[in-house]
Order: C-alpha cells, then structure tokens, then sequence
C-alpha cells in the first residue's frame, strides 16, 4: 500500500505531557512552549484541558494559558473538555476547537472521569450540541485501544464501537489512543482494521505512547494503512495520570525524522523542532526524551 504523501502531526506535548509533570509547570513556560511549537510549524498545538483542578492541578491554570496566547492563524489549538462544565469554561477562555475523550475499556473510563464508558457517552452528547451550534470542531479520543492496565487486552472491536459512536455523535476526528505503550505493528493493525471498518480511514488518528518503545514502529504500520495524522509529544514529554507505568508520548522529534526519511511532508521544521525539545526539558528539569532530538542538538552543538 502506498504511504500518504502529507502527515497532519497533533502536538500534545502542552497538553498530555505537562499534564503528567510532578510539578507544575509556570503558566509562562506553558505558553512559550505552545507559542514556539506553533512558530516551528506544528498545525495544531493541544494547549490545556478543561478538566477539575482537583483531578489534575498542573492543568488548573488553562484559562490563563489560553488568554495569554498569541495565536498564529491557520493553528489549531485545541483543548479536552470532559463535560458541559469544562466546555463552558473552555469557551469562554476564547477555546476554538475541543475534545473529548473516552475510553474503550470500563476500568480505565472509571479511573480516568469517573464514569463508564456508556455514561461518557451520554455526557459527551450536549458538549457535541453545545460546540456544533458554535461552530466548534469537535475530536474525540478513545484510551486504551490495545490495552488497559487495568483490564488487559482490549478487543477491537470494542474500540471499533467507542470509535464509531463518537464519529456518529459528530467528531470530525477519532484519535486512537495506546494511552499504555503496549501495542505493536500486529495488535495496532488488528484494532485499525477493526476501526476502520466503521469510521473512515481519512477520520482516523494514531495517538501512541513510547512506553515499550514501539511507538514508531506503530506509526509505520499506521501510515501503510492509510492513517496520516498522528499525536506526538515534543521531547516525548508525558504519561498518563491514570496509566501507571505509561511513559510519554511518542516525540514529535522522532516522528517528524521518521516522516521525512520516507518523503512525507509535514510542513514542520525539524531543526527547530529539536531546539524546543531541548529547552523545554532543561526548563522543567527532566531528560530529553527524543532519540532524533538528542541526536540532532549534539550533531550540531
Ligand atoms: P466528577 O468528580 O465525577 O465530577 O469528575 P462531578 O460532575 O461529580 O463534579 C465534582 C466536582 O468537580 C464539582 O465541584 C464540579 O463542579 C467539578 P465541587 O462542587 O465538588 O466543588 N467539576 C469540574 N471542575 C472543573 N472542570 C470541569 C469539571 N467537571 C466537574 N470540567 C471529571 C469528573 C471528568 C471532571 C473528573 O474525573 C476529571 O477532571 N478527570 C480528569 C481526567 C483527565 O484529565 N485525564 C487525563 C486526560 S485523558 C488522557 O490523557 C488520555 C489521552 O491522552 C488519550 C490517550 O493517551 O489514551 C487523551
Ligand atoms: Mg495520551
């Protein structure tokens, strides 16, 4: 199967990385990063979540991330919002584009947003309305498409559901989410197969993280299957707050070098790309956890 010619990268970093840091990290840093990432060519920078300050206080300050931004045009930066609540709030700080976020597994959903997996449902719906009557795109994420670290192997089927019911109810995007690092090039096409089968291939996005180290090898496996948009995380910043054990997404650094080696256009500047993987974690005190980053900064300090 031939590779599509354009890849539409998802930077996360702001948003699923910082979200997981023990500290929490200064609202200026948070929006330098964001400025900086949309300056480097990323379309589409997450910025912030809308979700209780008690559940996750390193994003209690999204209101003020969103105001203090400057935006460049034809950036998306959107923001989760697991209810009605959090979309108010996320309008009403300028948010332009919101998601929600689901999960294919019971345990996780519980875990994660305190309900199940049908209640998420029914509580996306009104955020769905709520967004369409403003004219407020909509992506829908679904955790835990290969595994839960609580439940174990997902079936893909299930995840085919999820999918399919978020794209029903109105997301332009499902981003498929192994918010564990567990799956590889076998158990990620199994569960796309499936997907795809139900939503569109062009709607589908892969949203891997690193914890096995198969992330990349995944992205090649979802490129052969037509999938051109992908989440990353510069520096490979990140976790889970509710997946023990999950390291960080896969680096924007890594996925980008992988890209262009196979002639994919992303519109992103790698050099630029690296720089910012390299401040950010001097910045927040954590190592580099971009391969191509590192070798990038030391070839050519
Ligand atoms: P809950 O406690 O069940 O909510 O939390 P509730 O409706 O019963 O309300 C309880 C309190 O929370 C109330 O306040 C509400 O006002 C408040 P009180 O009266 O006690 O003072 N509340 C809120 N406050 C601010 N913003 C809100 C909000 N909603 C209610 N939106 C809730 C349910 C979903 C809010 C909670 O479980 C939560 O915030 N969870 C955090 C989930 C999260 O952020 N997880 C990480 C992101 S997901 C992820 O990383 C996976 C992803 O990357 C893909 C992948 O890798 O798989 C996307
Ligand atoms: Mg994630």
């Amino acid at each position: 199967m031939s590779l599509p010619q354009r890849v539409k990268i998802v930077e996360v970093g702001p948003r699923d990385g910082l979200q997981n840091e023990k500290q929490v990290v200064p609202t200026a840093i948070k929006i330098e990063l964001i400025e900086r990432l949309a300056a480097a060519g990323l379309p589409a920078v997450e910025a912030t979540s809308f979700v209780s300050p008690k559940w996750v206080p390193q994003m209690g300050d999204n209101s003020a991330v969103l105001a203090g931004l400057r935006r460049r045009p034809g950036v998306a930066y959107p923001v989760l919002t697991p209810n009605l609540k959090g979309f108010d709030a996320a309008v009403e700080a300028g948010a332009t584009e919101v998601a929600i976020f689901g999960a294919a597994s019971e345990a996780f959903s519980q875990k994660n947003i305190n309900c199940s997996i049908a209640e998420s449902l029914k509580r996306f719906e009104p955020v769905v309305s709520a967004a369409t009557a403003l004219d407020i795109k909509v992506r829908g994420y679904v955790s835990c498409v290969v595994g839960c670290p609580y439940e174990g192997a997902v079936a893909p089927g299930k995840v085919a559901e999820v999918a399919r019911i978020l794209a029903d109810m109105g997301c332009y995007e499902i981003s498929l989410g192994d918010t564990i690092g567990v799956g590889n090039p076998a158990s990620v096409s199994r569960m796309l197969e499936a997907c795809a089968g139900v939503v569109p291939v062009a709607r589908l996005a892969g949203h891997f993280h690193d914890t096995y180290g198969m992330a990349v090898a995944n992205i090649y496996a979802a490129l052969q299957f037509g999938v051109a948009v992908f989440d990353s995380s510069v520096a490979g910043l990140g976790g889970c707050p509710y997946a023990k054990g999950a390291s960080g997404n896969v680096a924007s650094e890594d996925v980008v070098y992988l890209l262009q080696g196979l002639g994919i256009e992303t519109g992103i500047d790698l050099a630029a790309l690296a720089g910012i993987g390299d401040w950010i974690s001097s910045a927040i005190g954590r190592p580099n956890g971009a391969k191509a980053g590192r070798a990038l900064c030391a070839r050519d300090s």
